[in-house]
Parts: C-alpha cells; structure tokens; sequence
C-alpha cells in the first residue's frame, strides 16, 4: 500500500518547513523509527532517553540510515523523565513533543506497579508540565489499547472503554486524564494515540518482556521453542510501525480544532489470531530457514491481564486525522522478517 492523501500533503509540508522535535525513548523502538522518519524529513530532532529498555544501537542504527548530514540535525539528551529538570532541559525550545518514553508490558506492571507508575504517570506528568511551561505547539503522546480493558464490544471504539486490566493499563489511562486536564486548565494542546500492538524493525526480541513478534521470530530463527499463551484464539490488531509513525506526524501537524485534544486508535481494524500469527511467520521464514520444517508451537496458560480480542476501529482517525495505513499486517511482517534475519542472525 503507498501512502496518499494527508500524510503525502504533510510529508511534503516538512520537507520545506524545519520544525524542532522532541521525541521522549528515542532509543527505543517506536521512538527511534520516528527519529528516522523525522531526519530523513530534514527536520531538527532532540531525542531523550534512560536507556530503561531502549538501546544505543538502535540510534547508531538510524545514523547509518540517515546519513551524516541529517544526523548533524539531532541532539540526544541521556536523562530521565522521572527528573523535572532533564524534561524542562529537553523542552526548551521545541514546537512538538512526540511522547514515547514508558515502561511497556503488561506483566511487568503487574509484578513492578510502581516503577511502573513512577515513569508513565509521574514522568508523563513531568513532560507535560515541562511541555507547558515551554509552551510547545503540540504534545503527541502513546497511549495503549490496555485502556480498553474488560469492554467487551468489537471492533474499538474510542468513548467506549471498560475496566482496565493492569496497573500498565491504568498508568496509560491516567496519561490520557491528565492530557484531557492539561487541555482545559491550561489550554496545552495534546493528541493521545491509542497503539495497538505495534510491530516493526528495532523491536527489541530480548528480556522477559519482549513483544510477540520479536520474540517469536527469534525463536524462529534460533531454532528455540515457542510458546503460545492460551488456545492461540486470543486474537489482536497488529500495527506495522510505518502506520505509527504516519499517525505522530498527523497528529502533531492536524490543524482543524475538532481533530485537537483527542484520542485516537492506531491500527489496521483487522483481527489475527497468535494461532494465525504463527502460521504467517512461519510461513516467510521456512523458506530461509529449513530447520523450520520441524518446527511447532507449544501451547501454555493464558496469561494475567491480557485481553482476549483486540480491534480497532480507526474511522475516527481516518476522518479526523486524515489517517490512512500504508501497511496491512502481511506487509508489515514482510519488511520486520527481513530486519530481524538481517539482524539476529548476524548478532548471533
Ligand atoms: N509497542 C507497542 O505495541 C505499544 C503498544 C501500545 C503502547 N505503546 C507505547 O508506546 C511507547 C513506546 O513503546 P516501544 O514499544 O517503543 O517501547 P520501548 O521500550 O522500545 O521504548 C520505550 C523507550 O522509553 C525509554 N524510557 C523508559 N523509561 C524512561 C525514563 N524514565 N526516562 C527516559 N526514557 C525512558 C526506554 O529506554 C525506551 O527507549 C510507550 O509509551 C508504550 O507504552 C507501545
């Protein structure tokens, strides 16, 4: 799928207007995609990070994609968002905040609450407030399809969500009130966007957290059993990054007043099954990997805090935001399997 339509208007719009950037967990996954995409855009990028869980070989990755000349345009700050003073050091200046940096997984909120809660709430707080203070044109900030929680209706509907499910779930709920507060009190102009599990290059497949995909491919390509949590019916809507990056970069730039202080699913509205997951990432690595002939999933419990069906429905972005997914979940898996080949096998 090519990009048309808004995203090409405003990707045009960048190329002849340099805007400075801040992007919190740059060197992170969904992060360091959108530092890519803002540099090859031209555009100055400030980029901040602790490193919690984000990498510094994904920022030399994007240096050697982006080229000398555009690296020469980012700044990177080493701090955390936990601290007040590294968020006001990193706002200054700045017409957009793209907001990334959290603590991610479900299962890491639901045996750390607090660590949990002191970066996505207290340091979301502290962001805002710097953003505030700074007064930047926009923030942008990773919301989660978590907030759906137990709402049992299908596909999602953003004013339609039920009772979260993980502290992780409430910590990214507590993010979209305070936006909401932010907005009314004192006028600072957000965007929360609801991803709903995002896939691509740079996914991080290491450490008890890792996300399906990645994990799973390198369990593919190492010959290394894979686990399947549940039936494999648990079923989600997965989000190549290429999407995500689409939808930031609308969101920051979206001039009607209506599409303003809102919240947005981010994803395709189509469903797959870990059960057809599995099939569809086995299926574009047997041919690079004939050990893979063999190969099964195995099954195990179903795991605390998840939701059995994720889906989106994203007519709220396509009709406000002009959003219009480039990559449907085939596409997308193509691009990340040949990243992860490149990668893993190399790293091995
Ligand atoms: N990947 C998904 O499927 C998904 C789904 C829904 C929401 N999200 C949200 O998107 C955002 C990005 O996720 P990701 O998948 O790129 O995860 P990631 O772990 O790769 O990136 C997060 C980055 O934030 C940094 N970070 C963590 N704590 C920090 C702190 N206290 N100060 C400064 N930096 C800190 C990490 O080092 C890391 O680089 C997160 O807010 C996450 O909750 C992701």
């Amino acid at each position: 799928m090519k990009a048309v339509g808004k995203f090409e208007e405003i990707q045009e719009h960048l190329r002849g207007q340099r805007y400075h950037w801040l992007i919190t967990g740059v060197a992170g996954f969904i992060g360091s995609n959108l530092l890519e995409a803002l540099l090859k855009l031209n555009q100055r990028v400030t980029g901040l990070d602790n490193f919690a869980t984000g990498h510094r070989h994904n920022l030399e990755q994007v240096q050697a994609l982006v080229g000398a000349q555009a690296w020469a345009n980012f700044d990177f700050i080493e701090g955390d968002i936990r601290q007040r003073a590294d968020c006001e050091r990193a706002c200054a200046g700045v017409d957009f905040v793209l907001h990334e940096a959290a603590l991610g997984s479900v299962t890491r909120s639901i045996e750390d609450p607090l660590a949990t809660h002191e970066t996505n709430v207290t340091g979301f707080l502290n962001m805002l407030v710097a953003a505030r203070d700074a007064k930047i044109k926009r923030f942008v900030y990773a919301a989660s399809s978590s907030t759906y929680g137990d709402h049992p209706g299908l596909p999602k509907v953003e004013d339609q969500i039920g009772n979260p499910l993980s502290p992780y779930a409430v910590t990214k709920y507590a993010d979209e009130l305070y936006a909401d507060v932010f907005a009314r009190c004192y006028g600072a102009e957000s965007i929360g966007l609801r991803y709903f599990n995002v896939f691509g290059p740079r996914q991080d497949p290491n450490g008890a957290y890792a996300a399906v995909i990645p994990q799973w491919v390198a369990a593919l390509i190492k010959n290394q059993p894979l686990f399947i949590n549940g039936d494999g019916e648990t079923s989600r809507d997965f989000c190549f990054i290429d999407n995500v990056v689409q939808a930031n970069l609308l969101a920051a730039l979206a001039n009607a007043p209506q599409a303003v202080n809102q919240v947005y699913n981010v994803a395709l509205n189509e469903r797959t099954s870990l059960n057809q997951l599995y099939r569809m990432m086995h299926q574009l690595l047997l041919d690079r990997f004939p050990h893979l002939q063999e190969h099964q999933a195995q099954y195990k419990d179903f795991r605390a805090g998840d939701v059995r069906h994720s889906q989106a429905d994203i007519g709220k972005a396509q009709q406000l935001l002009g959003f219009n997914p480039t990559h449907r979940i085939g596409e997308g898996l193509k691009e990340a399997m040949d990243w992860y080949v490149r990668n893993l096998v190399r790293s091995n």
